[in-house]
């Protein structure tokens, strides 16, 4: 089999902050898009301005990714010869207050999901997994054979469907799979027409930043100033959105070769400190971001930075933008539409 234009991919979380941006690359590509979505954390206006930005049409079907019947059903109707799935609650400290809510949604979706697709004889997928599964890494940069971990339900479901994803294709090594650990996606679509819109109070710090200099916040909290970092705060691998959706476009080349399991790190290889995060968004806006220290985010670890050799070496795939790149686009996005799509 081989992916080629005018193929149909099905993206699940399609409505999603990088869904969304992976439907513009996809379209932009040639390929036909079928999205499905349940919109419980995003609006369809986001497939709205998809089409917008790429003046082609895709076919969105609200429905989640648990029901049997919904999924039977775009398997039938569509010939899709590959899944790309964002589909999920992301949310880390919801995740540990309503954990079985978590474990429904990320387990159960994704069995479904893979259900359907044995049932339909559709087996390339790639995964939205993310660098919480190394848990609390010992070294950096962190390569893919680092040691897993979870530290929350979030993780966990992560880092489960992970394995399952591993039993499968040793069980049926026909499938196609690619797990890619993302670091920290940042940025929006260069037209400022999409991008990241929490529901309510963000918990990320890119989000958060973006609504103080907006007005919609007052101040941001830094999660503390006394890590083992040069200035003290938490450092980490932010990544384009754009740089993580095509590095999705050269996954899906990399699975056409042959039948494989293979999962690559998609972060920069370079680490910012929260105060450098502020830093390069005020150069962005050209606004002063207020922000108080406050103590740690339990859970969180001081350093977090990708080895992206592997999707280098194997995918031929780096990142392109810088973090100032990162906070122009989101800033364009933000100042553009200050209340997301309810703007
Ligand atoms: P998002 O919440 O913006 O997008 C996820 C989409 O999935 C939403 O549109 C939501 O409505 C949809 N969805 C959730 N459960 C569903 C269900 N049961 N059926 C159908 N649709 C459902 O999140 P995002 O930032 O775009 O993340 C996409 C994926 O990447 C997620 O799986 C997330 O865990 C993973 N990830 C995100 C980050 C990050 O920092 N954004 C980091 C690592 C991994
Ligand atoms: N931070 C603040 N103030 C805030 C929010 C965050 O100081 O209001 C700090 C955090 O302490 C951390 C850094 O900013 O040092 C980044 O925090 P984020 O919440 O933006 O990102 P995390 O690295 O904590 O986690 C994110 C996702 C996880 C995912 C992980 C790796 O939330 O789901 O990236 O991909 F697993």
């Amino acid at each position: 089999m081989s992916i080629q234009q005018k193929q149909t991919i099905l993206v699940t979380g399609g409505c999603g902050y990088i869904g969304s941006h992976m439907c513009v690359e996809l379209l932009s590509a040639g390929y036909d898009v079928v999205v499905l979505d349940n919109l419980s954390n995003s609006s369809a206006a986001s497939i709205e301005a998809v089409q917008r930005i790429t003046q082609k049409p895709l076919t969105f079907v609200q429905g989640d990714i648990r029901d049997a019947n919904c999924l039977q059903a775009i398997f039938t109707n569509h010939d899709i010869q590959a899944v790309l799935h964002f589909a999920g609650l992301k949310a880390v400290g919801e995740s540990t207050e309503l954990p079985v809510k978590y474990y429904d949604n990320n387990m159960n979706g994704t069995l479904r999901l893979v259900e359907a697709m044995t049932t339909a004889s559709c087996k390339t997928l790639v995964f939205s997994s993310s660098a919480t599964v190394y848990g609390l890494p010992d070294k950096m940069p962190i390569t893919e054979d680092a040691d897993t971990g979870a530290t929350n339900p979030y993780g966990r479901t992560k880092l489960m469907v992970e394995e399952v994803l591993k039993d499968l294709y040793t069980a049926d090594p026909t499938w196609r799979i690619s797990l890619l650990r993302y670091f920290n996606p940042v940025g929006a679509h260069a037209t400022g027409e999409i991008g990241e819109d929490p529901n309510d109070i963000p918990n990320n710090l890119m989000p958060f930043i973006a609504q103080v200099a907006v007005g919609r916040r007052d101040k941001l909290s830094v999660y503390g100033d006394d890590y083992p970092t040069p200035d003290g705060t938490g450092v980490r691998d932010y990544i384009h959105v754009v740089d993580l959706v095509r590095g999705h476009m050269k996954a899906l080349e990399f699975l056409q070769d042959e039948p494989k399991l293979a999962i690559h790190n998609l972060g920069t290889g370079n680490g910012y400190s929260v105060l450098e995060a502020v830093q390069a968004f005020e150069r962005a806006c050209g606004i002063t971001i207020p922000y108080q220290i406050t103590g740690r985010r339990p859970g969180d670890v001081a350093v977090s930075y990708a080895d992206p050799t592997k999707a280098k070496e194997e995918l031929g795939w780096e990142a392109q933008y810088n973090l100032d790149r990162m906070c122009e686009d989101a800033w364009r996005w933000q100042s553009q539409y200050p209340n997301g799509f309810n703007t």
